[in-house]
């Protein structure tokens, strides 16, 4: 189930991303995508989202959500401010530049338990069973190593814990041209939705759906949508 990369290894291509989005970040590409009383006071937080993971997530106050990619802290923060002061948030990046943008703006909307944390999603510096949610937003389908990335998301997951990843898949089976500019665009490396929920599946988790493309997609063509999961709470796969 691995896919083609851009790249002679998953470690070459982790660099070829994490240059692109400094450069993005520093280029001021975004903007918030989405309105909300986090923003009105943190306006420099841009998103380079592809979907909105936290409107699947039914956050609850006092959960641990984890952000796989947080970058400059868009939807972390905003999961921040749904959990409350009695919850805890962890987003993880590997981008230096982006870790700093998402640390000053949780100090600045006085979000104490938020952290931002430097590490790989391939490797989680997060122990076992220590999150109620996993929520990413268009960052899985940049690694090289997907089946990787689930059963990481799967061992920090509690019993019963939800997988909500956003992200970018592409409609039918039209080859995507493999340049790695395109890759770290989100669009070389977009999901198969079928592909995706079976490499789900296969890392343990139950309940696995993705949402349906928009209406009338051409063949080839790229779409944000979210891949839902649970991870069970009995080992026979009962969730
Ligand atoms: C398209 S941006 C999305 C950022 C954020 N989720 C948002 O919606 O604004 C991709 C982010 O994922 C991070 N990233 C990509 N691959 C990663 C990996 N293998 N491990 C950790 N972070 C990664 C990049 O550093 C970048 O911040």
């Amino acid at each position: 189930m691995r896919r083609p990369i851009p790249a002679a290894d998953g470690a070459e291509l982790r660099e070829a991303v994490r240059g692109y989005y400094t450069e993005r970040l520093a280029t001021g590409c975004c903007g918030p995508s989405a309105s909300n009383v986090v923003f009105e006071a943190a306006p420099d937080v841009p998103s380079f989202g592809c979907g909105d993971p936290n409107a699947a997530a039914a956050f609850r106050p006092g959960g641990t959500v984890l952000d796989l990619g947080s970058g400059a802290g868009f939807d972390a923060l905003r999961a921040a401010e749904a959990v409350g002061p009695t919850g805890a948030v962890i987003g993880v990046d590997m981008t230096p530049a982006m870790l700093e943008r998402a640390r000053a703006a949780a100090e600045r909307l006085g979000l104490a338990h938020v952290r931002f944390v430097e590490g790989t999603i391939e490797a989680l510096p997060l122990g076992d069973a220590s999150v109620d949610v996993v929520i990413s937003n268009c960052v899985v389908n940049l690694s090289a190593d997907v089946p990787r990335v689930l059963a990481e998301a799967h061992r920090a997951l509690r019993p019963g814990g939800r997988l909500r990843l956003s992200d970018t898949f592409r409609h039918g089976f039209a080859h995507a041209e493999l340049e790695r500019d395109a890759w770290c665009a989100c669009e070389a490396g977009a999901h198969d939705p079928r592909t995706f929920a079976a490499q789900a599946r296969a890392a343990g988790f139950v309940d696995v759906r993705v949402d349906a493309p928009p209406a009338g997609i051409a063949d080839g063509t790229t779409y944000g949508a979210v891949l839902h999961g649970t991870k069970p709470v009995a080992a026979d796969g009962a969730a």
